[in-house]
């Protein structure tokens, strides 16, 4: 069944049962003018995007929801902070239903290797989020920050190194779930607060200390990563020094 609103939020909340990406609708609000930040949920996207142009499996169940922030506050530099602020906002929301998730940099959001009772979806991931801008390099206009959480959706549905909550824990209460991401991603930004959004995420990393591979679309860096800096580049350390990367594919390496 879809979700049914009457959620307390800090966000207009916009549902359809089905938008070819909440995203895209977040944009289409955007350009049409509209006044007040928006979420954006669907039950199920026919054309849901991830990072780096793939695809984004978004069957009915899902969490799949897009925040339309119009005035984002903090400078174009700093703006990814806010995907790390959702990041931490969704394993927040999710540690609530007990389960333990962490987060691989930059912001996937992962079930922990170390659940035993959760054996066969260890370490797959249950989240991803997808931030998209408009407006001048030095003058960002608005921003949408889409996340996606695999919450009661069938694991067959999905790519193999994904699963879903609902296969770990069965069924879970959407409306809830949405709330606490909500909430918990409207407390970190508001007011925004760059070290301590930081600080968050590294709590949850599970990428740090680990041997990494990194892949830009200029290369590939091998090496253990030492740090994260504000907003949000990763520090890795390799054979030739000190790397400091602002994107890519990251891979944890066994050492
Ligand atoms: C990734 O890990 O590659 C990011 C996935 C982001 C998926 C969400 S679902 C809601 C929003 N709408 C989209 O089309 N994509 C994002």
């Amino acid at each position: 069944p879809a979700i049914t609103f009457g959620l307390e939020a800090s966000y207009r909340i916009e549902y359809a049962d089905q938008y070819e990406s909440t995203n895209d609708r977040a944009r289409e609000l955007a350009k049409m003018g509209t006044t007040d930040d928006v979420a954006v949920v669907a039950d199920a996207q026919t054309g849901g995007r991830g990072r780096l142009d793939r695809q984004w499996s978004s069957p009915s169940g899902g969490i799949w929801v897009s925040l339309l922030l119009l005035h984002p506050h903090c400078s174009p530099a700093e703006l990814p902070v806010y995907t790390f602020a959702a990041a931490v906002a969704v394993v927040r929301a999710v540690q609530q239903c007990g389960i333990d998730v962490n987060i691989k940099w930059p912001n996937d959001v992962l079930l922990s290797r170390d659940t035993p009772e959760i054996n066969p979806s260890d370490g797959r991931k249950i989240a991803g989020i997808l931030t998209e801008t408009a407006g001048e390099a030095d003058q960002v206009s608005w921003l949408i920050v889409g996340i996606g959480l695999n919450a009661n959706v069938d694991s067959t549905a999905l790519p193999p190194e994904a699963t879903s909550l609902q296969s770990v824990i069965g069924a879970v209460d959407r409306r809830a779930l949405l709330q606490r991401l909500l909430n918990s991603f409207a407390e970190l930004t508001n007011p925004i607060d760059l070290d301590n959004i930081i600080d968050a995420w590294r709590t949850h990393s599970t990428t740090l200390n680990q041997r990494v591979r990194i892949t830009t679309p200029r290369e590939t860096i091998e090496g253990v990563a030492v740090d994260i800096q504000t907003p949000g580049a990763l520090i890795v350390q390799t054979n030739n020094g000190i790397k400091t990367i602002h994107a890519g594919d990251c891979e944890h390496l066994r050492s």
